[in-house]
């Protein structure tokens, strides 16, 4: 971890729990019951703003020349290709932020939703941009929590070549972290927290409920 950061991030493993002031104020307010749809959705798109400050610490640069006013000058700019990976629905509220410090990522799209009762998630789409070892993709779904969802949207992506995948989350739980450490130990993890556990229906506590409903008004 980057010593800058350390006031910052936590970190265990591969999991980096983001602990910037503003991003903690967000996730109190998407927790709060009280916050309406149009307040949750513009909320998860400022944390998907501060998310992606931090997930994108360790993208590589290449120098770059140019004039500032005052002389020549060489400086950094992002190099390589990076492709932004939206688990549908609840992953779309995390893309807008992403997407205003990565203007020219690719954008790919996974469906999949939770059977309520087995937890087991079904796939009903996939579009994904060429893909190459060298592509820089971050996975964005804002809930981990038995982890099924992500880890099938990872399987996806090394089946489509991917090689550097970063996991994007807002709240991640115990059981859901393991199942991904387990089958992609080299992945990192960047979340806001890390919950307590589980509860029967398989939704994350204290968590802040169902993510795709509260988006969307369903
Ligand atoms: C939610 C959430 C994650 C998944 C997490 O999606 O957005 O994708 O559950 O649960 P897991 O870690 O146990 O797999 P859901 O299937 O409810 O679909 P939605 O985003 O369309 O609401
Ligand atoms: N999906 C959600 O939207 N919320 C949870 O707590 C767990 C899975």
């Amino acid at each position: 971890m980057n010593k800058r950061s350390a006031h910052k991030i936590t970190s265990s493993g591969q999991l980096r729990i983001v602990e910037h002031p503003l991003l903690q104020d967000r996730l109190t307010r998407l927790r709060d019951k009280k916050t309406s749809t149009a307040q949750f959705r513009f909320t998860m798109e400022e944390a998907g703003l501060l998310l992606a400050a931090e997930a994108t610490r360790d993208l590589p640069t290449r120098p770059c020349r140019i004039n500032t006013p005052l002389k020549v000058h060489t400086g950094r700019v992002i190099s390589g290709q990076t492709v932004l990976v939206p688990v549908l629905r609840a992953g779309l509220s995390l893309l807008p932020g992403f997407q205003r410090l990565l203007p020219a990522a690719g954008i790919g799209y996974i469906g999949l939703a939770r059977n309520e009762q087995t937890l087991v998630p079904q796939s009903y789409y996939q579009k994904l941009p060429p893909l190459t070892r060298q592509t820089h993709v971050f996975l964005l779904d804002p809930m981990l929590a038995t982890g099924g969802s992500s880890l099938a949207a990872l399987k996806l992506l090394q089946q489509n070549g991917a090689r550097h995948i970063t996991l994007v989350c807002l709240l991640a739980a115990p059981e859901g972290v393991r199942k991904i450490h387990e089958a992609f130990p080299d992945v990192p993890i960047i979340a806001a927290a890390l919950d307590e556990k589980l509860d029967h229906r398989g939704y994350i506590v204290p968590g802040l409920g169902d993510a795709g409903d509260r988006l969307f008004g369903t």
